[in-house]
């Protein structure tokens, strides 16, 4: 009897409601095994009338996996309500995120370290996890968000309803994502001037008929230039995540990236860093580890500006994969080797 296999065991456990195991559903929390005991915590959404039939079958189906091992249960039974805490304070000309609990910006000091496949993913883990969640692609240069989610095609549409014309998102993977992409022809390269590109990207957040949302996650482009000031300036933002890998030359524009929204213009905090392409591990080796771009570089980073590390996240070929078929992998189980629902969890215990 081991960890893995009481997990394996408890995947054998349905809610009888949501029609999915109780692990997919992310309740169960904690498992040790300690004097003669199994130990765990089962969480609920909200208080749930099915809570004692679930923890007696979880006892038998513990019992039936282990037959020849002599031991008890002990299920600690909890409920974390998932709700908003805290809201944005909005001003005129923001009525599209009244009913937005957090608004994060995804942010990077430099280009292609992953930001826009940790956004992605992110998006999708919350959304898991039960939280209401959208997506804006704030990079008006090169929107990635129409690929990396198969949302290509999708034609906006507009809705007067309010009196104000309000673009309406779309909706995937129970995600709300909105992007320039989707205004404009893949083969037609988007050419913006400083301006319009940052009011253009002031719409795709304030013009969107967002609805009740938990998160809202901004794909920012890379780098700390004046669109990326302008823009945090003007969104009731509550904070931002910065990604980076661990080597030293993207390290320094990290650096840059929370100096940006700690100035005293911007003051918005960093609420931690996310460490992409953070070791290699083949899929057939999947135990292996190969540090390529060095080892825990965010890890001191964070200690050195003392802000969490929200997660590390490994260079691994389905994640590049998922993100060209726009199928990310975030819509798979942690089984995948990957910590996107381990970075959610983090990210949301952080309000
Ligand atoms: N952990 C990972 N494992 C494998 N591939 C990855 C990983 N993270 C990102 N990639 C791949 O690296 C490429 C760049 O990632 P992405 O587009 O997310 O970076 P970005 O920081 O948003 O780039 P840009 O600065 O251009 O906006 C993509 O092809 C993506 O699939
Ligand atoms: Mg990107």
């Amino acid at each position: 009897m081991n960890i893995k296999k009481i997990e394996e065991a408890l995947r054998g456990v349905m809610h009888p409601v949501k029609e999915k195991d109780i692990i997919s559903l992310e309740m169960v929390e904690d498992i040790k095994i300690e004097e003669g005991k199994i130990r765990f915590k089962l969480v609920f959404p909200s208080p749930d009338a099915l809570s004692s039939s679930i923890k007696k079958s979880c006892e038998k189906t513990l019992k039936d996996a282990f037959p020849a091992e002599d031991f008890k249960v002990s299920i600690m039974e909890l409920v974390r309500e998932r709700k908003i805490k805290k809201r944005v304070t909005v001003e005129l000309g923001q009525e599209a995120l009244e009913n937005v609990g957090h608004i994060i910006a995804v942010a990077s000091g430099k280009g292609g370290v992953g930001k826009s496949t940790v956004a992605v993913n992110l998006a999708i883990a919350l959304a898991k996890a039960g939280y209401r969640v959208g997506l804006t692609d704030a990079d008006v240069y090169g929107p990635s968000i129409p690929m990396m989610t198969d949302t290509e095609d999708y034609q906006p549409t507009v809705d007067e309803s309010s009196g104000k014309q309000m673009i309406i998102p779309k909706e995937k993977y129970g995600v709300k994502w909105m992007s320039i992409g989707y205004f404009s022809k893949p083969d037609q390269p988007l050419i913006w001037r400083g301006p319009m590109a940052s009011n253009a990207l002031k719409q795709m957040i304030l013009q969107v008929k967002w609805g009740e949302l938990d998160f809202l996650l901004v794909d920012l482009p890379p780098g700390t230039g004046d669109i990326h000031i302008s823009l945090v300036q003007d969104i009731p933002l509550s904070g931002a995540i910065v990604v980076s890998t661990p080597q030293p030359v993207a390290l320094t524009d990290v650096e840059k990236g929370i100096n940006m929204f700690r100035s005293k213009d911007i003051n918005k905090p960093v609420l931690g860093l996310v460490e992409n392409m953070s070791w290699f591990t083949p899929a057939e080796l999947p135990e292996n580890k190969y540090y390529i771009f060095g080892k825990e570089g965010c890890k001191k980073m964070a200690k050195k500006f003392n802000v969490p590390l929200l997660g590390q996240i490994p260079l691994i070929q389905s994640i590049r994969e998922g993100g060209d078929d726009g199928k990310p992998i975030a819509l798979k189980e942690r089984a995948d080797g990957h910590s996107f629902h381990e970075l959610a969890a983090k990210l949301s215990q952080s309000f």
